[in-house]
């Protein structure tokens, strides 16, 4: 397995433009500085950016418009990408999206994959330099559920005699909030029950949803959350929006080692 780099941003939350505001705070601002960020201090050392979700809300056919438009999307590809962004100093840079909850599937594989059929659950998988992305999918509510057509697609792609990166939108521990931690899918344990038996090939899982950065690990499965680009949350037992710089997270492959670090974006 060769050594790389990529990125990871989530939840953005976009609305129907660039200086749309929600509750005070202005998404599409915040993501371009987030995508200048990156276009100035890692891109060089970057194969390609993965958004883990949540690219607009409301989902409607004005803010994905909005949402192309920002990020410079001219061009379709098939699922699951990568699509290619123009955006600060970004040009036709490789970038792979999955939905979140708030992405009803339909509309956005008409946005973001044209050329493709809508799928319900996005649960891809593919090799980059021997190591191989298992984009995994809880599905379209808030509240994550295992779907068995997702647990199967999970049991098969870690048989790959392969190490594996799975990404997905929700999270899948407990983050210490009550309100997102009852977001967690009720029959989470099938989900580590196929998991740890793979433990050892299990780099990292990388996920979004909760709007909060925090690094963990399960049975010694890395566990990484990310701050959302639009608007954090606070680790409290009721919703609580606080005012903090976007993050994203810089992540590399390295002698079959997963480590990051976070870069914190002024705005
Ligand atoms: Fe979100």
């Amino acid at each position: 397995m060769a050594d790389f780099s990529f990125v990871q941003i989530t939840d953005h939350h976009l609305l129907e433009s660039e200086d749309s505001l929600r509750e005070g705070f202005c998404p599409g601002h915040a993501m371009r500085m987030v995508m200048r960020h990156i276009s100035e201090n890692v891109a060089d050392k970057t194969d390609f950016i993965i958004s883990t979700g949540d690219l607009v809300e409301p989902d409607t056919d004005a803010t994905y418009q909005g949402a192309l438009k920002l990020l410079g999307i001219d061009s379709s590809t098939a699922l699951p990408g990568p699509q290619h962004v123009n955006i600060e100093g970004l040009k036709d840079f490789p970038m792979y999206f999955l939905p979140g909850n708030h992405d009803k599937r339909d509309m956005f594989t008409r946005y973001l994959f044209p050329d493709s059929k809508p799928v319900n659950l996005y649960n891809f998988s593919f090799e980059h330099k021997g190591a191989q992305f298992v984009f995994m999918d809880w599905g379209q509510e808030s509240k994550a559920h295992l779907f068995p057509e997702t647990k199967e697609f999970l049991a098969k792609a870690l048989k790959a005699d392969m190490p594996s990166v799975i990404v997905c939108h929700q999270h899948v521990k407990k983050i210490g909030s009550r309100w997102l931690d009852n977001f967690l899918a009720d029959n989470l344990d099938e989900f580590w029950d196929v998991v740890l038996p793979n433990k050892e090939k299990v780099l990292g899982i990388l996920c979004g949803h909760v709007h909060i950065t925090y690094e963990d690990e399960h049975g010694g499965v890395p566990i990484y959350g990310l701050r959302s680009t639009a608007y954090p949350f606070a680790r409290t037992d009721d919703p609580l929006v606080i005012l903090a710089a976007p993050h994203y997270r810089f992540v590399r492959i390295e002698d079959g080692i997963l480590i990051s670090r976070i870069y914190k974006v002024s705005i």
